[in-house]
């Protein structure tokens, strides 16, 4: 038994994903033998309604000078913060004097928005690496981990922010007592926080159970930021869908009675009650349809297997780790992963240790399928690929919602 990270009740287990390494710990050869794992285990909390890891990895073991993810791998994420940037800009009617904070700012790609504007700007990002991009873009960015204390010093060093801002990285902090009591300090009394991440309802609909890896402490939905704002004097004024990341939700987020609360709120609530995301059964249910993926996709592959097909994986993403070691994928059913990110070539995927090569290489492969990892970015990937896997009659697998092979 554990207790919830935010209100302390007895957490509900109702999925066990077995032993998992670091998601994102890309690695050589030599290190398998000292590969970490632990065990990842979700609950729900009956009280305050929140989605929770049960264990998590220490903060630097995934979160350091070497961290695998560069957001602006997408550019339609790139496109996706541009539009999130001029939002914040037109709600709040932030200018030269204005102050912005981003937590997480990874590379840059969003904040670099408010940069270039020359708004005032703080990126806080303590993978050092990933904060390197950053400042070489001429950002203002602080390589820590944001927390109370984060807060208080940027408010002797710069004053009180206009707004606060955050993309998928909220769902990452477990001392999320500590982000919301920073928040409350450093947030102007008319200033906004608005951060979005995956969200559960889409999670639960969709089965995508791979969004659950070591940097996902949690899965939020309307109804368990709300609860979790109040007990910091704050209160959640809107909540709007975002299609990203196979489905977010965007909360705003002020001081408690300072701005007028949107329709949507009440509005998504209901939505989330409809979903039965207020008990665990919802939950329930979604773990028997990701076991009916895990069986369909296992069976697929080994019938591939069989044939003497050859299968290849598109995006070494952070989730295909979780799909990998779940479903006990290995090098013999996918012989490589083709991604764009430099720092995860050459190098094996975490667990399941299936090589990683540049993506140049995937043109030159010749696959019979393809399994797409980066499912998220399907759009973008498949109108990329669509000549080469039409000419050379490649077919993709896709497993969210369910298992099916798309023929191109
Ligand atoms: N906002 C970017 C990056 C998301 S990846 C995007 O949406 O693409 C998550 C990022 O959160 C990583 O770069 C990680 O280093 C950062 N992070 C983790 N814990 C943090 C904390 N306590 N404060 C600030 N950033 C944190
Ligand atoms: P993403 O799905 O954003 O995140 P996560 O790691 O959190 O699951 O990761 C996308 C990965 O896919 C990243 O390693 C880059 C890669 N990628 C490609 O190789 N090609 C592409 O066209 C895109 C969009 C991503």
């Amino acid at each position: 038994m554990k207790n919830c990270l935010i209100c302390n009740s007895d957490v509900k287990t109702f999925i066990d994903l077995g032993q998992q390494p670091i998601a994102n710990g890309f690695l050589l050869e030599p290190q398998f033998k000292n590969e970490y794992f632990f065990k990842m285990e979700v609950g729900f909390c009956p009280k305050c309604k929140m989605v929770q890891l049960l264990e998590q990895p220490d903060r630097e073991q995934m979160f350091h000078e070497n961290y695998a993810f560069f957001s602006s791998t997408s550019n339609y994420m790139k496109e996706h913060f541009k539009n999130f940037a001029s939002s914040i800009i037109d709600l709040q009617s932030l200018n030269k004097s204005s102050f912005v904070v981003e937590i997480g700012c990874n590379d840059g790609i969003m904040i670099q928005n408010f940069k270039e504007k020359n708004i005032g700007h703080l990126g806080v990002e303590p993978s050092r690496n990933v904060a390197e991009v950053a400042k070489s873009k001429g950002i203002n960015v602080t390589s820590e981990f944001f927390d109370s204390k984060l807060a208080e010093n940027a408010v002797s060093k710069y004053g009180k922010a206009d707004a606060i801002i955050s993309a998928n990285v909220m769902c990452h902090i477990p001392y999320m007592h500590s982000i919301f009591d920073g928040i409350e300090k450093l947030l102007k009394d008319d200033g906004v926080f608005v951060f979005e991440d995956p969200y559960a309802g889409d999670i639960v609909q969709k089965a995508s159970f791979d969004q659950v890896y070591d940097e996902h402490t949690f899965l939020f939905s309307v109804l368990s930021v709300s609860h979790l704002a109040q007990m910091h004097n704050l209160e959640v004024i809107n909540a709007q869908p975002q299609i990203t990341h196979g489905g977010s939700m965007r909360y705003t987020i002020a001081h408690k009675g300072k701005k007028e609360i949107s329709k949507n709120v009440a509005k998504q609530i209901e939505i989330e009650k409809n979903l039965g995301l207020d008990s665990i059964a919802a939950y329930q249910e979604f773990t028997n349809k990701v076991l009916v993926v895990k069986n369909d996709l296992i069976a697929l592959l080994e019938k591939l297997k069989y044939e003497g097909k050859k299968v290849v994986a598109y995006g070494a993403t952070s989730k295909s780790t979780t799909v990998t070691n779940f479903f006990g994928i290995t090098p013999e059913h996918v012989s490589f992963i083709y991604d764009t990110t430099p720092t995860k070539h050459n190098k094996f995927s975490p667990g399941a240790h299936i090589p990683v090569l540049p993506y140049e290489e995937f043109r030159k492969s010749n696959p019979d399928y393809v399994l797409l990892f980066a499912w998220n970015h399907a759009k973008e990937i498949m109108e990329k690929e669509i000549e080469y896997m039409k000419d050379n009659g490649i077919k993709w697998i896709i497993y969210v919602p369910d298992v099916r092979v798309v023929d191109v």
